[in-house]
């Protein structure tokens, strides 16, 4: 496996669509966390979302729909911290964006001045068109997300493929471009059939990031508690795992409480010393108070 060098400065948001152009892949990971966030870094990743699927994967929710401003700015501050090259962007919450322009500028504005966040990320067409115009006129970079859109995932009858029609996939492209016209920097693929986001991905000068939309698409995403293979969930097919991580990570707690149980942890080695003379005082005076109290 191969990655890029680290590099001191923070990867310039304008070498996406070069990259796009040199057909040279982006690559994006969920991290919520500074450890996660510093990892992604240090492997070469391109950009690091802290995605609204922090509900799940970290929280503990069924759904991804519970997330609120104040734990995503937690997160995102937490996972800004490690992540020093790549791009940062902060997935904003169902109900930070839906109510006006007004609201979603101002949540917006919060991850970057009090988390650190380069950009957000917003699900969906429509009304999330003028959200974007708004953002971007605020000085906001803005990645769209298309297809599955999680936060929506009641009103698409579940968490499943879209565009899977002429008419949807034809609906999809033309959201693409909206979103492009509005100023969005990349758009999110997800769930969408792979011819149909090869052909999104040609018509659009900004990069797509697919997960589960095929290998055309500029770059691919995945979630971090996935691909290590740390979510105990059920998958989704398009994801891939690269590590299984829950079952080492559960047999090393299990050795550490069976140590703990039977007095082999800790050892000699994971304690400290005290000089003899300062121990004998230690222990006569202790002895001696010990003494006067009983
Ligand atoms: O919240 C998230 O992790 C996402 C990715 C799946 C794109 O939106």
């Amino acid at each position: 496996m191969t990655s890029r060098p680290e590099t001191a400065g923070k990867l310039p948001l304008t070498d996406l669509a070069d990259m796009k152009r040199r057909r040279e892949r982006i690559v994006m990971v969920t991290a919520y966390d500074y450890p996660s966030g510093r990892l992604a870094d240090a492997a070469g990743v391109d950009i690091v979302l802290v995605g609204d699927s922090a509900a799940m994967t970290v929280l503990g929710h069924e759904s991804t729909t519970p997330a609120t401003m104040d734990e995503m700015i937690m997160l995102t501050r937490a996972a800004a911290r490690g992540a020093k090259r790549p791009l940062v962007v902060a997935d904003m919450p169902f109900g930070s964006f839906q109510v006006s322009d007004e609201d979603a500028v101002t949540n917006a504005v919060r991850f970057v001045k009090e988390a650190g966040a380069d950009a957000v990320k917003l699900e969906g067409a429509g009304p999330t068109v003028s959200r974007a115009l708004a953002l971007v006129g605020a000085g906001i970079p803005v990645m769209g997300h298309l297809g599955l859109t999680p936060q929506s995932a009641i009103m698409l009858g579940g968490f499943k493929a879209q565009g899977r029609t002429a008419s949807k996939a034809n609906q999809l492209l033309d959201d693409a471009k909206t979103l492009e016209q509005a100023g969005c920097f990349a758009v999110v693929l997800e769930a969408v059939p792979a011819p149909v986001a090869a052909r999104i991905t040609e018509e659009l000068t900004v990069p797509t990031i697919g997960i589960g939309s095929g290998r055309d698409c500029d770059g691919q995403v995945l979630v971090y508690h996935d691909l290590l293979g740390l979510y105990q969930g059920k998958a989704p097919r398009f994801v891939k795992r690269y590590a299984d991580l829950a079952p080492e990570i559960q047999a090393a707690l299990e050795h550490f409480a069976a140590d703990v149980r039977s007095g082999a942890f800790p050892g000699e080695e994971h304690t400290y010393s005290i000089p003899e003379d300062e121990l004998e005082a230690f222990l006569s005076g202790s002895k001696a108070e010990s003494g006067t109290e009983a």
